[in-house]
């Protein structure tokens, strides 16, 4: 199947007819995601297939995302080498999803790499230390791990970070990866 990932255009793709099982991500494309877009609050992109491309498989959204100093504990400030910044540039993964029954061949990981070189190719323009993610269960949490993101807290909700450099670092090697699975 030949596949690509381009913004949400919602006069051709369809996202009534998108589910990927769990109703807030599912919701979120329905209802938010195209005036988010719209208004420049977020942007998302649609994972497409290029018989059907008015069918969305998978989708995510980035969002511009600060901390002000203070809100992010030392430890990761200081491997961040952001401790004496009042503000602090991170780019949010803020939705993720694969529809149901195309799950568990690789478009969820196509989607966070497309999500992740994107992230980083805004970063290398107007900043970004890292990018952050709000998963939303344990299930979503394992599969963010599975690529190096690390819990960043878990109250008052559960935050995982990675941060632009070990993006930097491990990106050449996954967009061989994925040139060559194309
Ligand atoms: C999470 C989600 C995006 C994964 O998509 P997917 O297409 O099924 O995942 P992939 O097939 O690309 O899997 C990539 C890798 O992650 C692993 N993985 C997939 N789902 C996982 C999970 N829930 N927990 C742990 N690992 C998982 C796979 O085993 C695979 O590992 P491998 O490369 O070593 O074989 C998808 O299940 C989904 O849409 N879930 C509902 C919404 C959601 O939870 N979104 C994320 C938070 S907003």
């Amino acid at each position: 199947m030949k596949l690509k990932i381009v913004p949400l255009d919602p006069s051709i793709h369809d996202r009534g007819a998108f589910s990927c099982g769990h109703d807030g991500v599912d919701r979120y494309l329905k209802s938010t995601a195209a005036q988010a877009a719209q208004y420049f609050k977020a942007a998302t992109f649609v994972l497409l297939g290029l018989d059907a491309p008015q069918r969305i498989l998978g989708f995510f959204t980035l969002v511009p995302h600060a901390y002000r100093d203070g809100e992010l504990d030392q430890t990761t400030a200081r491997a961040l080498k952001v401790h004496k910044l009042q503000q602090i540039p991170m780019i949010m993964l803020g939705q993720l999803g694969v529809v149901v029954d195309l799950k568990g061949r690789g478009l969820g990981k196509m989607l966070l790499w497309e999500a992740l070189s994107r992230a980083y190719a805004a970063a290398t323009e107007i900043g970004g230390v890292a990018v952050i993610t709000d998963p939303i269960d344990n299930e979503a949490a394992s599969f963010y791990a599975r690529y190096s993101f690390e819990t960043l807290h878990k109250e008052p909700f559960h935050r995982m970070i990675l941060p632009m450099k070990t993006i930097k670092t491990a990106l050449p090697e996954h967009t061989t990866e994925t040139q060559a699975s194309r």
